[in-house]
């Protein structure tokens, strides 16, 4: 069983997107093993998104993610980051297939719903930043 890191980001939390996301990961077979509620700092911000840091959107991505609330899960299964990654869609709304979160409920590729894993390793790293193991129901 494979886990991975989802986060709602604040354009869905905003939009009371929530509980409609995780019942479409839940309908698609993912277990949910940790959430929580939280607003990112600029800190957290940094160390989940580590590699963008200096990139030309960073400004605006640390901005819009420490905007408003997001929630942070953990969500177990199969295949589980390349499936949830299936489910969200493409990074660009305008690109992401019918059906798909982003499609769904995202107006842009900053604001884009939602944020997963796209690796083993960028999974084990950020639910790390997330959560301790003893709040991961596995
Ligand atoms: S890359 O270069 O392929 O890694 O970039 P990409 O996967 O397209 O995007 C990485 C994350 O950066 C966010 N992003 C942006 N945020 C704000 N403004 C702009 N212009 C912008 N472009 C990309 C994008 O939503 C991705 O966030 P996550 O949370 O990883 O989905």
């Amino acid at each position: 069983m494979e886990k991975t890191l989802v986060l709602v980001k604040p354009d869905a939390f905003k939009g009371r997107h929530t509980g409609d996301i995780i019942k479409i990961y839940e309908d698609a077979g993912l277990r949910l093993l940790a959430v929580r509620m939280m607003k990112m700092t600029k800190e957290v911000a940094a160390k989940h998104y580590e590699e963008h840091i200096g990139r030309p959107y960073y400004a605006e991505l640390e901005s819009f993610m420490t905007s408003g609330p997001i929630v942070a899960m953990v969500l177990a299964g199969d295949n589980a980051i390349a499936k949830v990654r299936e489910i969200n869609g493409k990074t660009d709304p305008k690109e992401a297939a019918e059906g798909t979160i982003r499609k769904l409920y995202a107006a842009s590729k900053g604001e884009n719903a939602v944020h997963a894993s796209d690796s083993p390793e960028s999974a084990a790293r950020e639910i790390h930043i997330f959560f301790n193991e003893s709040e991961i129901f596995d």
